[in-house]
């Protein structure tokens, strides 16, 4: 007798091809309903660490179970567990949407399953990578001269710019020890990049900035200099476009002369806010950037394809690829064509060029622009909102689509105490989800709209509740 909970699968073991379709139109259907029904469901999970996990089973099942079964676990068990990315009242961290268009992207990726490692491996896959990072790299208004490729996240992206700055300060200056500068409000990632390439975290010189939180050119002039009389090679810079705390940008042109003193390498981290580059009326915010070796945005934070995705541009691809330049034997093609693990660390590579290219086909850059335009517009009537009537004051003023701001009174220790006890009002509310930061050891509340879902009402509603926390809170 056959087991009526155990799907007959074909003699390899593997679905037959009715079984993967009906598994698809039950996944297709539950995610249409998910992200249609996304805004009732509570923005974070009231879960504690463990809970998933205690009731996901102990041990791998021995037989397989049929996919409807698996999918209505995943709606009881995991999906109460998840934070809702997608919920259009998540204005916490940088926000990492997905676009419909990204959804059905992800599905073909999966669908074909190919490694981009070589070109031979899948002529397609690197020819549709290396076409949208082009497309991008000519929407964000960057010349012809940057090559690019996609990697998983920021991090490896700045991580493989390290290690080609370390390569080329290192073949100019063998021997010495080698120093890396960003602003002190540079993200962590260049920090781990620099302990990775083995450069030593001592070695990153965290620039002074100015009340505007941006990168003090002169600041780094000088730690430059002397790192130099003292026989160290500056060998690298990373500018910020878009700081993580506040969005600051660091004055890359000013930046850029330094740098080029030294001869280092210009990496720019353009992460969060690269996308904005898109926009005409944003682009002084980019002055110089063109001159940088290498920048990172990534596409999974402001362009809402989803997670991963994330631009590496740079302009001299034999020194991208000479830090890890090794082709076993076994991955010898002669074809002559670019092969996209030459940069970096990974052999295996998604076909991730596909979202990108999915997202430009489907929804075209005049959305993506309007899109862009419209968070950047929320951001600022949020802060006009917030400081009316004197309950809120803002930290810096709006930059992109962030807004850093803090309750207003004479006790900073109580102000701090107020402020951290507003944002967990407002995220208890699960309508909204905002995140915070420390600066110069004040607590700030963070809000970043950056979602493709966010609409002005979910901004109203999340000020609203703002509001009412700070108000409710004031001695
Ligand atoms: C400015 C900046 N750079 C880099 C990163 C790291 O991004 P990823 O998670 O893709 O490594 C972040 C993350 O928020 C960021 O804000």
């Amino acid at each position: 007798m056959t087991n009526p909970s155990t799907p007959p699968l074909d003699q390899t073991g593997e679905w037959t091809p009715e079984q993967l379709r009906e598994a698809l139109v039950l996944a297709s259907d539950w995610a249409a309903e998910y992200r249609a029904g996304v805004r009732e469901r509570p923005i974070v999970p009231g879960v504690q660490p463990g809970d998933i996990a205690a009731r996901l089973g102990d041990h791998a099942p021995d037989r397989p179970a049929p996919f409807a079964d698996v999918l209505r676990e995943f709606k009881n068990t995991i999906v109460p567990g998840l934070t809702h990315w997608n919920h259009p009242g998540f204005m916490a961290y940088f926000c990492s949407s997905s676009r419909g268009a990204s959804v059905a992207a992800e599905l073909l990726v999966a669908a074909v399953g190919v490694n981009a490692m070589l070109w031979r491996t899948s002529p397609a896959a690197t020819e549709v990578e290396t076409t949208a990072v082009k497309w991008l790299r000519e929407c964000l208004g960057l010349p012809a001269a940057y090559d690019g490729l996609i990697l998983d996240t920021a991090s490896t992206s700045t991580f493989t710019a390290v290690l080609a700055a370390r390569e080329r300060a290192t073949a100019r200056h063998a021997g010495a020890p080698l120093a890396v500068y960003a602003s002190e409000q540079a993200h962590s990632s260049v920090d781990k990049s620099v302990m990775a390439a083995g450069i030593g975290r001592t070695m990153l010189r965290h620039v002074e900035c100015d009340h505007q939180l941006s990168m003090r050119p002169a600041a780094l002039r000088e730690a430059m200099r002397r790192d130099a009389a003292a026989g160290i090679t500056p060998a690298m810079v990373v500018g910020t476009i878009g700081t993580t705390s506040t969005a600051a940008v660091d004055p890359i042109d000013g930046v850029a002369d330094v740098a080029s003193e030294h001869g280092a390498w210009l990496h720019i981290d353009a992460a969060y806010a690269g996308p904005a580059a898109m926009l005409p009326e944003q682009r002084h915010r980019f002055t110089g950037w063109q001159r940088a070796d290498s920048i990172v945005l990534n596409p999974h934070k402001w362009l809402a394809t989803s997670l991963d995705c994330s631009v590496l541009l740079y302009r001299d691809a034999e020194a991208m690829r000479a830090p890890l330049a090794l082709t076993p034997a076994y991955l010898e093609t002669g074809t002559g064509a670019e092969n996209l693990m030459e940069i970096g660390l990974p052999l295996g590579r998604r076909f991730r060029g596909l979202k990108l290219w999915v997202l430009f086909k489907c929804v075209g850059t005049e959305n993506i622009r309007n899109t862009l335009r419209g968070h950047i517009a929320m951001a600022e009537s949020a802060a006009r909102k917030l400081t009316d009537g004197g309950l809120f004051e803002l930290v810096v003023p709006p930059s992109f689509g962030t807004v850093c701001f803090r309750t207003t009174g004479d006790d900073p220790v109580a102000e701090d105490r107020r402020s951290r006890a507003v944002m967990a009002q407002v995220n208890a509310t699960g309508g909204t989800y905002v995140s915070h930061t420390v600066l110069g050891e004040r607590y700030v509340i963070r809000l970043s709209v950056g979602s493709v879902h966010t609409t002005p009402r979910d901004l109203d509603a999340a000020v609203t509740s703002l509001r009412a926390a700070a108000a409710a809170t004031a001695g």
